[in-house]
This record gives C-alpha cells, sequence and structure tokens, in this order.
C-alpha cells in the first residue's frame, strides 16, 4: 500500500465486505455443527486455550481475514515495534513495551541502544529498595517499618497496577508475601478519593509513590502535593525523603517537587502510558506489597506472550486471531462494542484496564497520516466478572444489542471452597455459567423449542432468542502471576493488531488534551473568582451560567 493508502480501498478489505453478507445468511447453530471448523478455531499455547468457534466465521473467512493481514503488513508492523522503530510517529516515538519483561540477556534496541540493561538496572534498583522497605531496614522518619504504600497516579499510572493487585490479592503465594501490608491506589482528584485512601493509615508507616510517566499531570501532582502536605504537617518537612519516592521519565520535575532523585525510578519515553504496568510504575507499588520475585513471574508471563506474538504464524498467533476476530466485528458486522467478561472476581479490574488500553489506543478518527477515516475504528469496551455481569446487563446482550463478547474462565481457582455434601464446589459453579452462556448467546432458543415446552403463546415472543450472538472464550490454567502477565499482554497485542489493520496510530492519544486545556481555563478563572472576585467571562452561556452558580 502506498503510504496514504487506506487498508478499506484494498482488494481483501472488499472481499470480506461481501463475504460478511454471505456469512450473515448461516446461524452459528449450523456454523458450530461442523467439527472439522470446530477444531480449526481452537488453539492452545503455554497453558491457554482460546476457543472462538463461536465467532460467526468461518474457516475461509480466516483465510480472507490473513490475506487482510497481509495488506495491512501486519508481519513488518509487528517487527517495526519489536525493532524500536519510531512506529508512534505522531510523538516520534518507539513502542518498547515488551523490552520491559524481556530477560535480561535479551536484545532489544531503540536508536541502535540496547534497552534492556538500563531495563534491569531499574528492575534491579527496585528489587533493592522493596527488600529494603519490606524488611524494615529501610524505615520512616521516626524508626517505624513502612508497611503501608499509596500511589497515587491516574490513567496508565493507575490502572494497570491496580488490575495486577486485585488480581494477586488472593493468589496463594501473593497473598503470602505480602501479609500485613497494604497498598492502595489514589487516582482522583476528588477529596473523596484523597479522603478513602488516607483513612486508617498512619504517616508513620506510610510510603508514598508518586507515579507519573510526565510528572505534570494535574491531578497526580496535585493529590502527591496533598499527601506530602499529610506527611510534612505529621512528621516535619524532612519525613519527605524517608516516606515518598517517584516513578516517571521526568526526573528534573522529581527533584523540584522535592523527592531525592536517588528515590526516583526511571521509565523511557518509549513506553506509553497504558503500557507502563511492566515498567516501574507497577511494578515497583507491586514489589513493594508482593516482593520482587512474585513480579518477576508476572513479567515472565507477558514475555511468553511476547516471544508467541513475535514468532507464531497467523493461524496459531492469539493475539492476531484476536485482533482480526475484533476488527471482523466492529468493521464488517458494524458491532460497536466489546464486552469483556471474566469468570473471576480477581481480574474485576482487568476490564477497567483494558478500557483504557483499547479505547485511548485505537479510539481514533484518522490513519496514522492523518486522512480521515470512512469507515469507524475502536470500539466500546466494558465489562464485569461472571456472575456478577449476568444479573446486570446481559440481558441486552441476550435479546437486544449484539455485543461480541470475550469469555475469560480460569480452570483452577485461587481459592478453592468445597462445602460438605455439595459435590459441585463453587468454582464449578461459577464455571458452569462461564460454559453455558456462549452456548446461550450462540444458539439462542427457538419459537419451535418454546411451543414444545408448552409455553403459552403471548410469552413466545418475550422468551425467543434469536442466538446467532458471537464471543470467544479464553480459558487460564490458574490465575497465577505468570497467567496475570499472560493475559495482560494477550490485550495488549491484540489491540496493537487492531490499531494495525486499521492503519492507525494506537500509540498516541490527542484526544485527551482539549478536556485538559479547556479545565486549566476553568482552573484559572476559579482562581480569580475566588481571590480577586473576579466575574466569569469569556465562556458560553451555559457554563457561565453554571460556574457562576457554583461560585455562589
Ligand atoms: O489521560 C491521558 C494520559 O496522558 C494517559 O495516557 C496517561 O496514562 C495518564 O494521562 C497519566 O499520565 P502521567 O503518567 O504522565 O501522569
Amino acid at each position: 500500500m502506498a503510504s496514504t493508502a487506506l487498508i478499506c480501498d484494498t482488494e481483501p478489505w472488499k472481499d470480506l465486505k461481501s463475504h460478511v453478507e454471505d456469512i450473515k445468511k448461516t446461524h452459528l447453530r449450523n456454523l458450530m455443527n461442523d467439527v472439522d471448523r470446530c477444531k480449526s478455531m481452537m488453539v492452545e499455547f503455554d497453558g491457554l486455550i482460546l476457543d472462538y468457534t463461536r465467532q460467526c466465521a468461518r474457516k475461509d473467512t480466516m483465510q480472507k481475514l490473513f490475506k487482510l493481514a497481509e495488506a495491512a503488513r501486519i508481519d513488518e508492523k509487528i517487527n517495526r515495534m519489536f525493532n524500536g522503530e519510531r512506529i508512534n510517529s505522531t510523538e516520534n516515538r518507539s513502542v518498547l513495551h515488551v523490552a520491559l519483561r524481556a530477560a535480561r540477556d535479551t536484545t532489544i534496541c531503540s536508536d541502535g541502544k540496547n534497552v534492556v540493561p538500563d531495563v534491569w538496572n531499574v528492575l534491579d534498583k527496585i528489587n533493592d529498595f522493596s527488600e529494603k522497605v519490606r524488611s524494615g531496614s529501610w524505615v520512616g522518619a521516626t524508626g517505624k517499618a513502612l508497611k503501608d504504600v499509596v500511589a497515587v497516579g491516574i490513567g496508565g499510572s493507575f490502572l494497570g497496577p491496580l488490575f495486577v493487585h486485585t488480581a494477586l490479592q488472593t493468589d496463594p503465594e501473593a497473598a503470602e508475601y505480602a501479609k500485613g501490608r497494604q497498598l492502595r491506589f489514589l487516582a482522583n482528584v476528588d477529596p473523596i478519593d484523597v479522603a478513602r485512601n488516607i483513612r486508617g493509615l498512619n504517616p508513620e508507616t506510610t510510603l508514598v509513590v508518586v507515579v507519573s510517566k510526565t510528572f505534570t499531570t494535574a491531578e497526580t501532582m496535585l493529590n502527591a502535593r496533598t499527601l506530602r502536605e499529610w506527611i510534612s504537617a505529621a512528621l516535619g518537612p524532612q519525613a519527605i525523603a524517608k516516606h515518598m519516592v517517584a516513578v516517571s521519565t521526568n526526573l528534573p520535575l522529581v527533584d523540584k517537587f522535592g523527592i531525592d532523585p536517588a528515590n526516583a525510578f526511571a521509565f523511557w519515553d518509549w513506553v506509553g502510558g497504558r503500557y507502563s504496568v511492566c515498567s516501574a510504575v507497577g511494578v515497583l507499588p507491586l514489589s513493594l506489597q508482593y516482593g520482587f520475585s512474585v513480579v518477576h513471574k508476572f513479567l515472565n508471563g507477558a514475555a511468553s506472550i511476547d516471544n508467541h506474538f513475535k514468532s507464531t504464524p497467523f493461524e496459531k498467533n492469539i493475539p492476531v486471531l484476536l485482533g482480526l476476530l475484533s476488527v471482523w466485528n466492529v468493521s464488517f458486522f458494524g458491532y460497536p462494542a466489546r464486552a469483556i467478561l471474566p469468570y473471576s472476581q480477581a481480574l474485576e479490574k482487568f476490564a477497567p484496564h483494558i478500557q483504557q488500553v483499547s479505547m485511548e489506543s485505537n479510539g481514533k478518527g484518522v490513519s496514522i497520516d492523518g486522512v480521515p477515516l470512512p469507515f469507524e475504528a475502536g470500539e466500546i469496551d466494558f465489562g464485569e466478572p461472571g456472575t456478577n455481569g449476568q444479573h446486570s446487563f446481559y440481558q441486552l446482550i441476550h435479546q437486544g444489542r449484539i455485543i461480541p463478547c470475550d469469555f475469560i474462565g480460569v480452570m483452577k481457582t485461587q481459592q478453592p471452597v468445597y462445602l460438605k455434601g455439595e459435590v459441585v464446589s463453587n468454582h464449578d459453579e461459577l464455571m458452569s455459567n462461564f460454559f453455558a452462556q456462549p452456548d446461550a448467546l450462540a444458539y439462542g432458543k427457538t419459537p419451535e423449542q418454546l411451543l414444545s415446552e408448552k409455553v403459552p403463546n403471548h410469552l413466545i415472543p418475550h422468551k425467543t432468542f434469536s442466538g446467532n450472538r458471537p464471543s470467544l472464550s479464553l480459558l487460564l490454567p490458574a490465575l497465577s502471576a505468570y497467567n496475570i502477565g499472560q493475559l495482560l499482554a494477550i490485550y495488549e497485542h491484540r489491540i496493537a493488531v487492531e490499531g494495525f489493520i486499521w492503519g492507525i496510530n494506537s500509540f498516541d492519544q490527542w484526544g485527551v488534551e482539549l478536556g485538559k486545556s479547556l479545565a486549566s481555563q476553568v482552573r484559572k478563572q476559579l482562581n480569580l473568582s475566588r481571590t480577586k472576585k473576579e466575574p466569569v467571562q469569556g465562556f458560553n452561556f451555559s457554563t457561565t451560567t453554571l460556574l457562576t452558580r457554583y461560585l455562589e
């Protein structure tokens, strides 16, 4: 393709546009009867099973999608990413989060320099520092051990670490290492979030980790100042050196803020905020809570998927398959949303994290060359753990709009419960739903079935399920730190594949800037009105009225 060409102008795209009309004539019920087809739609790697038999696709659909991948030069784009080329062209940056979890002896270059030794310098520093804090050899200003950590950060400096922390909390190995310790996350500038996060904490035993790639994000910096004041007021300003550390790419600003750069943990501009959980952004708070050895397993799980993604043919490549199927659903069926449905309470923060990774990456309106897209890119991601979601929004998924679903299940629970006298454990009960829901969506229930069940005529329309609703199932062997790393990397790469196909830049986020600059104008106005009693001006009627009322 020429650089400004759009994927929708290629033959494989056009071919899929007509192919989808053909597929729409076939119900999933019938597709599911083709065992040969189904066999080809199950992929295993490193203990994981991906089952995409319930996608509205046949074997020839997949061949056409692979052709689309070739037309989009996915292979080349993956290589360019791993080779450290500046594929984030609007910010002139490489995209190398894979280097964050690479083994020590790997070579991954950015601008001709192997970045892996730098990554490991920081990991070694985290290992050392977290061990000192955990063992009590690094103590607070009054000589007490620091048992509690508040990580202050927002967006990518918050959601990924929160997801991993939530997932590890009930892992028996991680929980053992976390005994007697607390990790909290302060993200929202809302004073309620501040109050909730410091409630019950003693500044003498608390370590604050300020996490901000830029060290300029308004919410994070205000929250960091608030906690600096909280520590200073209780222990004196000299206590900051022992009670506050930072994670950032901007070490001069860390210094200016009053945190000793020796207590700062660096990362690099080739790590996008939403892809930064494997950098010090996630590794530091998680190592303080669980110890570095647990976090290292998480990194290894992600690295295993990185290697799989880089080296596996499309037919067996889990992130590539998932990315292609998402494009199939969004761009050819026109389904705008995707539900992320983990049947594991430990994964309750997975959907919120993927929401950012996906929607900030692929919610774009122009191609990487700045050409307006004549098709919609990105999808609306949302989700809740099963079975909670079943009692909430599944009604719409079953009988309302068509929303492709990702069912994520775990074979071995972190916390088994067996009730005396009951054969089916809690986990079996949970997984019964995990196995049942995809079939309910795919097969539905016909009026004929309802008639044979003697359902009264007037209820038949209400009780009919059209079926033919796509989903896929991802079954993890367990939910250890390693598996959590695998899951993260699968979704990160899947989202990159989607962006590579759509021909967009999945690694910038200009869409968040306008709101930030407007908020800064409002902030200036509030300042002037509060200090100099100046009237609200320069805003439209609506904002002027509301601001004036707020100031009253
Ligand atoms: O919301 C936009 C954003 O730039 C995200 O991409 C980023 O993760 C977040 O703000 C936080 O940024 P920082 O880590 O620089 O504070």
